[in-house]
């Protein structure tokens, strides 16, 4: 997907940059670490703006495909032959898994432009959110969810919200097979924002994944567990937005701690 590398390509150059910025001066640095940010962002809008126009135009061709594709399984099915079926039902199945990576990467696409503007907003009233809107799975897995005392950031609610439900649905969907999905939300405002924490004690990550998972598309398990691999990439723009960042320290089968730093949350404090 061309997407993804206008990311890497983003990211390689950002590194470069990175390097180069130990030979300045502590005022240079500042100066160039103020457009180097300026650049990231605005190559993360460019991503997202590019990612809007693909998705929305193949809406409509691959709405023909999956409807047409559907039409003929329900009209043919049985009067050809045993192939002819399987073939078909290929072509319905591809279609809808199309229609729902395209309907994800929208989802992504929109995060800045339908972000809604910052206020205050309680954490503790959004992490109970989403473990509400996530009740049922959380039931079915037999999960037990811990929420600490969090407090208070400036932010978009219900960006957060969405951002807190991908990262503990992945708690859920990632469990070890041994041991009942324990997950623990804490987090406390430091120097440079919020940190928020999601930690779980399911299958982990090794570490040579730690930053590919937040690309678009990407999954390790593909074949094992359903997904579009877009949530970790929409709760990185959501962080982003937000002034700060996510990254996950996590072992093959000692659990993931996913770390989220919201800088706005600074403000809150005077709120
Ligand atoms: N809590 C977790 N524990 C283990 N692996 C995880 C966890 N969260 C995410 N991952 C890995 O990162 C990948 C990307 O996550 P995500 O973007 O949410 O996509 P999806 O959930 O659709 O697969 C997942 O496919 C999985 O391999
Ligand atoms: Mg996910």
């Amino acid at each position: 997907m061309s997407a993804e590398l206008d990311q890497v390509r983003a990211q390689a150059a950002a590194l470069e940059q990175m390097l180069e910025i130990y030979e300045l001066t502590v005022s240079e640095q500042s100066q160039k670490l103020e457009r180097q940010a300026e650049e990231l962002r605005r190559s993360n809008e460019a991503l997202e703006q590019y990612a809007y126009v693909i998705s929305h135009d193949l809406q409509e061709p691959l709405r023909m495909v999956a409807a047409y594709s559907e039409l003929i399984a329900e009209r043919y099915r049985g009067k050809l032959d045993e192939t002819a079926d399987k073939y078909i039902a290929f072509a319905v199945g591809g279609a809808r898994r199309m229609q729902e990576l395209i309907n994800a990467l929208l989802d992504y696409s929109r995060i800045s432009t339908r972000g809604k503007d910052f206020a205050r907003v309680s954490l503790d009233e959004v992490a109970a959110d989403a473990v509400q809107n996530l009740s049922v799975a959380i039931r079915e897995a037999q999960a037990e969810v811990v929420r600490e005392p969090l407090g208070a950031v400036i932010g978009d609610r219900i960006q957060l919200t969405q951002l807190l439900q991908n990262l503990i649905a992945n708690a859920l969907k990632f469990r070890s097979e041994n041991v009942p999905p324990r997950i623990r939300i804490a987090g406390a405002l430091e120097g440079d924002g919020f940190h928020l924490r999601v930690s779980d004690n399911g299958i982990g990550i090794e570490e040579r994944y730690h930053k590919r998972i937040f690309v678009v598309f990407q999954r390790l398990n593909p074949k094992k567990y359903p997904g579009t691999g877009i949530g970790l990439s929409i709760c990185q723009r959501i962080a982003e937005r937000h002034g700060g960042s996510i990254r996950v320290e996590s072992e093959p089968g000692k659990g993931s701690t996913f770390h989220v730093v919201l800088g706005a949350g600074r403000a809150a404090e005077s709120a």
